[in-house]
């Protein structure tokens, strides 16, 4: 199949296809998705083909207002209408007791959904015009990072879908947070994502962190948690935070002809005396917003350089810090 790339004024052309039942790559503010008609089984299976997703990993619905969202679930409890009126459109995705027509592939037969309305004029035109939510996964190959622009996807899956609306760089760089709000007095985050925990705690009061322990990463709340992640192919370590062993980690890694690429921020760059020729900058230390722009494009740029290993950078886990880290850490913690 050949994939056709869109300009924002080509917008109509992927209407038609998802109307048609095929498949779309579109940008949001967190990263690119991979779009369907959610109420279309067949074109919903095209997705997971064209990731190479499992079948028990559930899609995230993106609907283009409130009132869309009201149509899937059960009860829209006041506490989730808080969240949704302070971070909708936004990347907040709400897990919710689910009702009405929607393939039953996107939720994996769970009897949950998750929701949410991105905050992307192109992505909600897209779904404004296709009269229909678009279940939507990260416009990925399954385990890779996640695209952030229109060219990573078109790396990851040309050949695979019918189109990609080029809509330039994303703003968050990292996923939504996903939410679990079917117990509305326990709101629990399954994923940490583009809305802090602590942005959340100024309308919920607390909010609870799911652990993702050894035991639960066979039976995970959010599915998704449990597979390979955000990975590309040569291994990924974290830089220790002390400078001096950070040095010496490289040194070692060097004496065993590893050739090293670095993720690190430009202060920590400087301060290492440029000991690498593969970098890639997160931007300055101290402003995880700008790391977490940055990561997945740096994960793929150094992924295609000379470099043998990766050593990324640890931030602080507060803010979208934790989102941050819990990406890395997925990347890093992988058995290859
Ligand atoms: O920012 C985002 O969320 C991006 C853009 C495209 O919207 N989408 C995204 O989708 O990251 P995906 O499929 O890569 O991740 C969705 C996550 C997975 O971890 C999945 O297991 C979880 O949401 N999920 C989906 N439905 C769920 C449900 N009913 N209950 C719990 N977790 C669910
Ligand atoms: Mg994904």
């Amino acid at each position: 199949m050949k994939t056709e790339r869109l300009t924002k004024k080509e917008l109509a052309k992927a209407v038609n296809w998802i109307k048609d039942g095929e498949v779309v790559a579109f940008p949001t503010e967190t990263v690119y998705g991979l779009g369907a008609d959610a109420t279309n089984e067949e074109a919903v299976q095209k997705i997971f083909q064209a990731k190479g997703r499992p079948a028990d990993n559930p899609l995230i619905i993106h609907v283009a207002s409130v009132e869309q969202a009201e149509q899937y679930v059960t009860c829209f409890p006041e506490e989730a209408k808080r969240v949704v009126s302070n971070f909708w459109p936004g990347a907040c995705t709400l897990v919710l007791n689910k009702k009405g027509d929607i393939a039953s592939s996107v939720t994996a037969d769970l009897n949950t959904i998750a929701i949410r309305m991105p905050n992307h004029p192109l992505a909600l035109e897209l779904i404004e015009q296709a009269g229909v939510p678009l279940a939507a996964p990260s416009a990925n190959s399954s385990g890779k990072p996640s695209p952030t622009t229109a060219d990573h996807v078109y790396k990851d899956l040309n050949g695979k879908i019918r189109g990609i609306i080029d809509g330039g760089a994303t703003g968050v760089g990292l996923e939504s947070t996903v939410l679990d709000m079917t117990d509305p007095k326990k709101p629990t985050i399954l994923r940490p994502g583009g809305v802090t925990s602590e942005q959340l705690e100024t309308v919920l009061g607390k909010v609870y962190h799911e652990k993702t322990s050894d035991s639960e990463l066979f039976a995970p709340k959010s599915p998704g948690m449990k597979y390979r992640h955000y990975s590309p192919d040569k291994p990924v370590y974290i830089l220790p935070e002390n400078l001096e062993q950070a040095e010496k980690l490289i040194g070692a890694l060097e004496d065993k002809k590893e050739c090293v690429g670095l993720l690190v921020s430009e202060d920590t760059f400087e301060s290492l005396g440029s000991l690498s020729s593969n970098h890639f900058l997160l931007g300055r230390k101290g402003y995880p917003e700008e790391a977490a722009n940055r990561l997945y494009e740096g994960l793929r740029k150094l992924d295609e350089s000379d470099a043998t290993v990766i050593l990324a950078e640890a931030y602080d886990k507060t803010g979208i810090g934790r989102a941050y880290m819990n990406r890395l850490e997925k990347a890093a913690e992988w058995l290859k």
